[in-house]
């Protein structure tokens, strides 16, 4: 079976609400085959797309060190995160409100709507990986970095890498 292939009867005919996005993220991470899909490299974050059509898509995600992919937003994308091995964590953009941070785990998931904003990281000492689902697949995304002390929003395309830019990864 094909990679992509491999995830097809799970695919949705309909746009998903996050709730959904979430259970797809768990059910295809059942059948991810970690050590035939995954490369460790310590330079870059690893991203394999696992399948895309006009519903949804699905990324595999690698985390080790210090990577993580800066404060964004997923456009008008809904998404959901199954952690498969090791350990995240998310932060969100908090203003005078308490600690945004929350940390997943392996077997640990949580869906977000369009309106979320949030940064990823690697949590930890253990390698973590992560399979993502965005349903509608991206369009395009938002970065977000504060330039001259105020807070600006970069729109980038849906296959870019994310990286904290700027003065915005000290502030979270
Ligand atoms: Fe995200």
């Amino acid at each position: 079976m094909s990679d992509a292939n491999r995830f097809t009867d799970l695919l949705p005919a309909t746009t998903l609400e996050p709730e959904q996005i979430v259970v797809l993220a768990r059910s295809a991470a059942e059948r991810v085959e970690v050590d035939q899909l995954v490369r460790r490299d310590r330079s870059h974050r690893f991203c394999l797309r696992l399948w895309r059509d006009e519903h949804s898509e699905g990324w595999l995600l690698g985390w080790l060190d210090d990577q993580e992919t800066g404060f964004h937003d997923h456009d008008r994308s809904a998404g959901g995160v199954h952690v498969i091995e090791g350990s995240l964590a998310e932060d969100r953009l908090t203003f005078g409100a308490d600690d945004g941070t929350r940390i997943f785990s392996a077997g640990d998931s949580f869906s977000f709507d369009t309106q979320h904003i949030h940064r990823m990281r690697h949590h930890g000492t253990e390698p973590a990986l992560s399979l993502h689902v965005y349903s509608p697949p991206l369009s395009s995304m938002g970065s977000y970095e504060i330039v001259d002390g105020v807070l600006r929003r970069l729109s980038i395309p849906p296959d870019e890498e994310l990286a904290p830019r700027g003065d915005l990864v000290e502030a979270a």
